[in-house]
């Protein structure tokens, strides 16, 4: 089968906040997984790995989300700052009723997103929390002149303001996060951002409401109509259950074959999901001002065995990285209105980019996905037009002169072929790469942490009738041409 690239028809730019991440206080998340401690004998700079930072540094997270998820809404910031020694320690009690000791607070969250080079995205706490204490947080954050806020944060050791670009007012209002019902939550949204503070009038804080749980129609029309002018984003929650059932998620890697076929049809909701809330959007916001963001994204299933069913471990296989391009492709497809997306999470949680235990790490299927598609960060989306193999989703995009296609062929067993026409401006291929494997549950461990990596392509042939993909059963190529 075949595919034109339509390369002369503009297309909208694929913002690179579709691959940003999200960490919460929960399990291993940030605890041992990114913040160690100074003290800690595992090498560190300022409290955080060394290798796990490293690692993210390569994929180039752009955005990371904090702290929750659940934990935002039971988070009082004023425990996170001063003196390590003295910080209060509280009860995470939505993840495991473990001792939360507040050594990962605010200062200690800007300093791993300078190390990575990442943007700010700060969910407030709209749950147990109250408008000046999140009035508060952000003046701590953002005051550059002379304020009680500001003076404390500097009695704390940081003189000059963080650039605080994202803003979560509410997570799961609908559930955890208040059991709110949607007009009661669109005035409590309204009321927030009217205190949410914007001292830096040039880039001002770009503020996201809670959104809908997956199919909930009724939550967007309501937000929308009661606060659509007030809001830059609305963000949607979809997790990828293979068998549709919270209770009985099933195992990461101890699967049979139908629940391979059921997980990538559950994943597959998500471009229905986009389509009919932004349909629903547009109908109160005809000239696209407000983005849909997808917060929390990703594969759920039953945690490892023997570890804390709080901390939601689980191993990651050549599925999630199946699961991880479909969506990506997804997202890439709706990107005139999906502005940002944070798989969850980063680290050790849930569809995780790497794993951790004590000094070992390794890096996921999922992580290699991210890596094969930087090149789409920032690019401009290119569309096309044909019919694509049965199993098999592409996209494509255009950045500096190059072309890079990626594309999952997610079939347990077949192999598959897709060619692109249409391309004659590239000559030539600039890089390849492959991510496959021979089993369903392939996955890396810490004994074998190299099992399923990207590797170099070599099933593509240029020639001038276009370029031809041989794509192996279970396989995510991306290729670029220059
Ligand atoms: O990502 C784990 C949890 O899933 C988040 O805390 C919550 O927002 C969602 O229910």
């Amino acid at each position: 089968m075949s595919i034109e690239l339509l390369l002369q028809k503009k297309g909208p730019k694929i913002s690179k906040y579709i691959y940003g991440q999200f960490s919460e206080h929960l399990g291993h998340g940030i605890y041992g997984g990114l913040y160690v401690g100074e003290d800690s004998d595992i090498p560190n700079v300022n409290g955080m790995r060394r290798d796990v930072v490293a690692a993210l540094k390569a994929i180039h997270v752009p955005v990371l989300r904090w702290p929750g998820g659940l934990f935002a809404d039971t988070y009082h910031w004023q425990d996170g700052i001063g003196s390590k020694a003295t910080r209060k320690k509280i009860v995470n009690t939505n993840w495991g009723d473990v001792t939360e000791d507040n050594s990962f607070g605010t200062h200690e969250y800007f300093e791993l997103l300078r190390q990575l080079g990442a943007d700010a995205y700060i969910n407030a706490n709209i749950g147990s929390g109250t408008v000046q204490e999140m009035a508060e947080w952000v003046e701590y954050m953002t005051m550059a002149g002379e304020s009680p806020m500001s003076k404390l944060r500097q009695e704390n050791g940081r003189q000059e303001p963080w650039p605080l670009k994202f803003f979560g007012i509410g997570n799961e209002s609908w559930g955890g996060g208040g059991n709110m019902r949607p007009t009661y939550y669109a005035d409590v949204y309204r009321q927030y951002q009217t205190f949410l503070p914007q001292y830096d009038k040039d880039q001002p804080i770009y503020k996201v409401a809670c959104g809908p749980n997956e199919d909930d129609y009724n939550w967007t029309d309501n937000v929308m109509k009661i606060a659509g002018k007030y809001l830059d984003a609305l963000s949607l929650h979809y997790y990828t259950i293979p068998t549709n059932d919270w209770q009985h998620k099933g195992s990461a890697t101890d699967f049979p074959e139908a629940q391979w076929d059921a997980t990538m049809s559950q994943t597959q909701q998500m471009d229905e999901l986009i389509t009919r809330h932004t349909t629903i959007m547009d109908k109160y916001d005809p000239d696209h001002k407000v983005d849909l963001i997808v917060d929390e994204w990703g594969t759920w299933y039953d945690v490892t065995e023997n570890t804390n069913p709080g901390f939601l471990q689980q191993q990651n296989t050549i599925r999630d990285a199946m699961v991880a391009a479909i969506n990506l492709n997804i997202f890439q497809k709706h990107a005139d209105r999906v502005h940002m997306t944070n798989i969850a999470q980063m680290v050790n949680v849930l569809q995780a980019m790497i794993l951790t235990d004590g000094a070992k790490m390794l890096k996921t299927p999922t992580y290699y996905v991210f890596d094969m598609y930087q090149k789409h960060m920032d690019a401009e989306l290119i569309s096309g037009i044909g019919a694509v193999p049965e199993n098999v989703s592409y996209t494509a995009s255009q950045k500096d002169g190059e072309l890079t296609i990626s594309v999952v062929n997610y079939d347990a067993y077949e192999a598959n072929q897709l060619d692109f026409t249409g391309i004659q401006a590239y000559q030539t291929i600039q890089t390849a790469t492959i991510l496959t494997a021979q089993a369903m549950d392939a996955h890396n461990t810490f004994e074998e942490p190299d099992v399923v990596q990207e590797v170099a392509y070599t099933g593509a042939t240029l020639s001038q009738a276009g370029l031809q993909l041989k794509l192996p059963a279970k396989s995510v190529v991306t290729i670029t041409l220059k």
